[in-house]
C-alpha cells in the first residue's frame, strides 16, 4: 500500500524572526513512516521542522513549515495514498498576519490577532476516494476515549491513535508512547507502553488489518 505520513510541529510566523509552535519532536510520525517502509509499503513523509536525522532513503521526504504548507503538501500527495496517517501536531492558531519587519522590543508586548489554522483532516475529508483510509492522532490530557472518539467522528476518520500526554513517560517529546487505537466501526485496540518505534510497528500492523475482517 501507499502510506502518506505527516510528522512534527508546524511553525506559524509572527514576524521574520519569531514564530509560534509546539513541543512535537516528530519522533512518532518518523517512526510510523519507518515502520510502514519496513513492512513493505511505499512511503511519503510530510515533515514540519524537526531536529531528527533524515528518514531512510526509501522514504520520500517533503519538508514544510506552516499549517498552510502542510495542507498544500497533503493535498498534492493525497491522490497517491491508500492510507493517510496524520501524526503531525499542527499548530491550532496562527497570527492573522505576519509582521513584515521584526517587531521591536522597545515597542512593548505586541498585540497579536490570532486566527485558526486550516484543519487539514477536515479540509481534505471531502476529497477522500473510495478505498482510501485516514488515521488521525489525538494527544489528550483528559477524557481520552471520549475526546478521541469525538475527533474520529468530527474528522471523518477510519482510525484515531489516542495518547495521554498528561503522563511524563510518554507522548510529546518522549522516546516512548502508549496508544489506544479507536476504529470507526467501534473496535478498540490497545498498544501498551513501548518505544515509539515498537508502537509504530504495532500501529501499522493494526492499520493493515482495517477493513479486512
Ligand atoms: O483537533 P486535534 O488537533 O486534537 O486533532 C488531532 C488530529 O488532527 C491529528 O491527526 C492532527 O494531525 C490533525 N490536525 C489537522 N489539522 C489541524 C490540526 C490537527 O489535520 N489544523
Amino acid at each position: 500500500m501507499n502510506f502518506l505520513v505527516t510528522a512534527g510541529p508546524t511553525r506559524e510566523p509572527i514576524d521574520p524572526v519569531r514564530f509560534v509552535s509546539n513541543r512535537s519532536t516528530g519522533r512518532m510520525g518518523y517512526a510510523v513512516a519507518e515502520a510502514a517502509l519496513a513492512a513493505g509499503h511505499a512511503v511519503r513523509l510530510v515533515s514540519g521542522p524537526v531536529e531528527l536525522p533524515p528518514p531512510s532513503p526509501g522514504i520520500a521526504l517533503v519538508r514544510v513549515t506552516t499549517a498552510a504548507d502542510m495542507l498544500a503538501a497533503v493535498k498534492d500527495n493525497l491522490p497517491w495514498c491508500d492510507w493517510l496517517v496524520m501524526a503531525a501536531a499542527v499548530a491550532d492558531w496562527r497570527p492573522a498576519r505576519c509582521a513584515p519587519l521584526k517587531l521591536k522590543k522597545s515597542d512593548g508586548p505586541p498585540q497579536i490577532a490570532w486566527e485558526p489554522t486550516p484543519d487539514i483532516l477536515r479540509t481534505i475529508a471531502p476529497l477522500k476516494r473510495p478505498g482510501q483510509r485516514f488515521c488521525g492522532f489525538a494527544a489528550e490530557t483528559d477524557h481520552l476515549a471520549r475526546n478521541a472518539r469525538a475527533k474520529l467522528r468530527a474528522k471523518h476518520l477510519d482510525a484515531i491513535a489516542a495518547n495521554d500526554v498528561s503522563l511524563p513517560d510518554r507522548g510529546f517529546a518522549s522516546a516512548q508512547n502508549a496508544i489506544t487505537l479507536y476504529l470507526a466501526d467501534g473496535k478498540k485496540f490497545s498498544i501498551p507502553l513501548a518505544s515509539k518505534i515498537q508502537c509504530a510497528k504495532t500501529l501499522i500492523e493494526a492499520l493493515e488489518k482495517v477493513g479486512t475482517t
